[in-house]
């Protein structure tokens, strides 16, 4: 038996060619190499040929079915390359709508914070932070809050359990005695942050809320000092056309002190539902440092003069853009704090 393997060979790489998965290149592989498949029939076929041929032939069949093997191998490969290259693919669906990148922005609170703080930036001061943890000394004592005063009840205060004499600090003036008591006059530090009392929440009141502090302390410091600067800071806030004015008031660690009113920036004073039809808002509290206050802090009473003012940011933020509930800048709601 004399088979032309070459034509075989032609025959079998044209059927390869036509495979078209591995079902078929399975059925490819029996069909030549299984047991009863051309590759057992050529072997089978060599005990029967003439002793001089058996020894070529048998070479011959060999070859080729290692031939055979290498093709067949390379084809699964090609198979098992474009499977893993179809996973491989991202699931790409061109008609779902994407995902838009939007640009987040300070809260109007942190903005309120940084416009103020340029303000008095631009006229020498510095931005000083206190902790939110203070010393009943710093929040009371050393501001020439008596023991007797009612803010410094535990309904006015948030004292902490587990630590004596320390507290919620619940304003910003604390930092006035740490400030003084670190550094020596001319001094000029604005403080914002946070600070904490236990009122119960409506649209005015929240248990947290922000203010900004304010001092200047050097020689011959002058009510009319304080004026002047209140005035930059408030045109430029609201706007230069608005008035101010000054009530007397009290304050523990002022004297004189006073609150300070601007002209309603809704009816510019005529009176309307924004003002309580007063024609002023009240913005912040403010006065001459008190002497107590100096002696606390160890630059004794006479040294030195100076102004001290405190507000709130959410009133003054509320009053700029018109805003009539505490709560919204709190509630993490997108519709409101994209306005800003
Ligand atoms: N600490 C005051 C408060 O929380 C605000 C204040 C008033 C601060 C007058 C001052 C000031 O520095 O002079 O109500």
């Amino acid at each position: 038996m004399h088979m032309d393997l070459n034509a075989i060979q032609t025959q079998i790489s044209a059927e390869l060619s036509q495979v078209a998965s591995k079902q078929e290149l399975e059925n490819l592989r029996v069909k030549y190499l299984g047991r009863k498949g051309l590759l057992a029939d050529l072997t089978s076929a060599i005990p029967g040929l003439p002793p001089e041929q058996r020894g070529a032939f048998g070479k011959e069949v060999n070859a080729f079915k290692g031939r055979l093997l290498v093709w067949l191998a390379e084809k699964e490969k090609s198979f098992g390359q474009a499977a893993h290259n179809l996973e491989k693919q991202p699931k790409v669906d061109i008609g779902m709508p994407g995902i838009a990148q939007e640009l987040g922005h300070r809260h109007p609170i942190t903005q309120i914070i940084a416009q103020i703080c340029s303000i008095f930036t631009r006229m020498g001061f510095a931005v000083v932070f206190g902790p939110e943890v203070e010393t009943e000394y710093n929040n009371f004592t050393g501001l020439n809050i008596p023991l007797e005063h009612p803010s410094r009840d535990a309904f006015d205060t948030f004292y902490l359990k587990d630590r004596a004499r320390q507290l919620l600090r619940s304003h910003t003036s604390p930092v006035q005695v740490r400030v003084m008591k670190a550094y020596k006059p001319p001094l000029a530090v604005v403080v914002p942050g946070r600070v904490y009392r236990p009122d119960a929440v409506d649209a005015s009141h929240l248990f947290m809320f922000h203010q900004i502090e304010g001092f200047l302390v050097d020689k011959n410091i002058r009510f009319s000092d304080l004026k002047g600067m209140l005035e930059f800071f408030a045109r430029s806030v609201f706007g230069q056309k608005i008035k101010m004015r000054f009530r007397p008031h009290f304050f523990p660690f002022t004297e004189p002190s006073v609150e300070v009113d601007i002209s309603c920036i809704m009816c510019q004073g005529a009176g309307c539902s924004v003002c309580g039809h007063k024609g002023w808002l009240e913005i912040l509290g403010a006065g001459m440092i008190h002497p107590n206050v100096f002696t606390q802090v160890g630059y004794g009473p006479k040294a030195y003069t100076g102004f001290a003012f405190g507000m709130g940011i959410e009133r003054i933020a509320m009053l700029k853009y018109g805003i009539n509930d505490i709560r919204l800048f709190f509630g993490n709601d997108l519709r409101f704090l994209k306005q800003f």
